[in-house]
């Protein structure tokens, strides 16, 4: 690992940011990371040393650029992605960057010569579970554009793995939280939103009856197992669920929450359901534990404690952050076709 020098997409965001820490840590020669900072931040990279980690400005659509960055670059993590709210909205950008720029950048780095690829895919592929616990075979059945051209981007990468031979990885986060995970806008995720509002004193809210599942994972570990999948040679060619392995309804989440924050009487409101949203996810993880060695470190109540904490010691009150929530975040009325 000390040798090599790696690229990644998306590298400003939440699980990117976390994703270059770590390899940092590891003594890593060289990050380039490629964000257009669209979700991501700046400040999300500010306290790691520049001669490990360069951060380039830039749209991962631009073919020519992508090309020339990816030249003496030894592994591609693939994350930058527009997120499952933005598809409802924007179905095509959607598509454009999730799944065509995945094709484009497969293409760039197998012609510069990359040594391996790994792809960031996502549990929305599967849509709702028919059974659980979901193994990687589970049917695939997207339910939202998101979700779609995640799975498209997923099989692009893993059509060059079968057609051309070429080292590629397709792994499978279900929902990762965290800190630098997003409360904001419409890349607002249900665990900083629910634990912002119980801190600031107000209502969570719950779209849908609140029994959908979800099976959420710590950033350090969904990171870990990324950085992983760069290294592990027997990763190469297949498609890896990255979970907890523990399934958790948002209703009994939001009680957890509250009993973390110690606001065991807070307020929470249920709304009409979100469009496209997935009622179950749960992750079988054997074969992240078999091929990667990866098994998860941290369980939910010790991630929400170290969340409420990381917020306890951030610069703006919880009221402050809320200010850019967007409570429903998403918007039918405005579909960009
Ligand atoms: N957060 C989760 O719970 C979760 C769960 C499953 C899978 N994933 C996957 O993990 C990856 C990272 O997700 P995240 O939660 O860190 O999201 P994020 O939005 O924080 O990170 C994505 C990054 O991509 C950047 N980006 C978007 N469009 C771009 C473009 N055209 N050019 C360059 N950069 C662009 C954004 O600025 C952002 O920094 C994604 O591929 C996502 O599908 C995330």
């Amino acid at each position: 690992m000390q040798n090599s020098r790696v690229l990644i997409t998306g590298g400003a965001g939440f699980i990117g940011s976390e994703l270059v820490r770590q390899l940092v840590a590891k003594g890593i020669k060289q990050v380039i990371v490629v964000d257009n900072l669209v979700n991501g931040r700046r400040e999300n990279l500010q306290d790691l040393p520049v001669d490990q980690v360069k951060l380039v400005v830039a749209d991962i659509r631009d073919v020519e650029q992508m090309t020339n960055l990816m030249l003496d670059v030894d592994i591609v993590f693939h994350l930058a992605c527009l997120g499952v709210r933005h598809s409802i909205h924007s179905p095509h950008e959607n598509h454009e960057v999730n799944a065509t720029a995945t094709l484009n950048l497969l293409s760039a780095a197998k012609a510069t010569g990359v040594n391996r690829f790994v792809y960031v895919s996502s549990s929305e592929v599967y849509g709702t579970a028919k059974w659980v616990p979901m193994k990687e075979e589970h049917p695939t059945f997207p339910m939202t554009v998101y979700g779609a051209s995640k799975l498209a981007g997923e099989c692009y990468t893993r059509a060059f793995y079968e057609t051309y031979g070429y080292p590629t990885v397709v792994v499978r986060p279900f929902n990762s939280y965290g800190p630098r995970c997003h409360h904001e806008g419409d890349s607002g995720e249900v665990i900083p939103k629910f634990l912002l509002r119980c801190m600031a004193g107000k209502p969570m809210i719950i779209f849908g009856d609140g029994t959908q599942t979800r099976d959420f994972t710590y950033v350090s570990d969904t990171a870990r197992a990324i950085m992983m999948a760069g290294f592990a040679d027997s990763a190469v060619g297949q498609t890896i669920n990255l979970g907890s392995g523990f399934e958790i309804a948002i209703n009994d989440l939001a009680q957890e929450i509250a009993s973390i924050v110690g606001q065991a009487d807070v307020e929470i409101i249920h709304e009409a359901p979100r469009p496209g949203d997935v009622l179950r996810l749960y992750a079988e993880t054997t074969k992240a534990r078999q091929l990667l060695g990866f098994k998860p470190e941290i369980t939910l109540r010790e991630g929400l404690m170290k969340l409420k904490d990381w917020y306890l010691t951030s610069e703006e009150y919880p009221e402050t952050l809320l200010k850019h929530e967007i409570v429903r975040n998403w918007d039918l009325s405005e579909i960009k076709l």
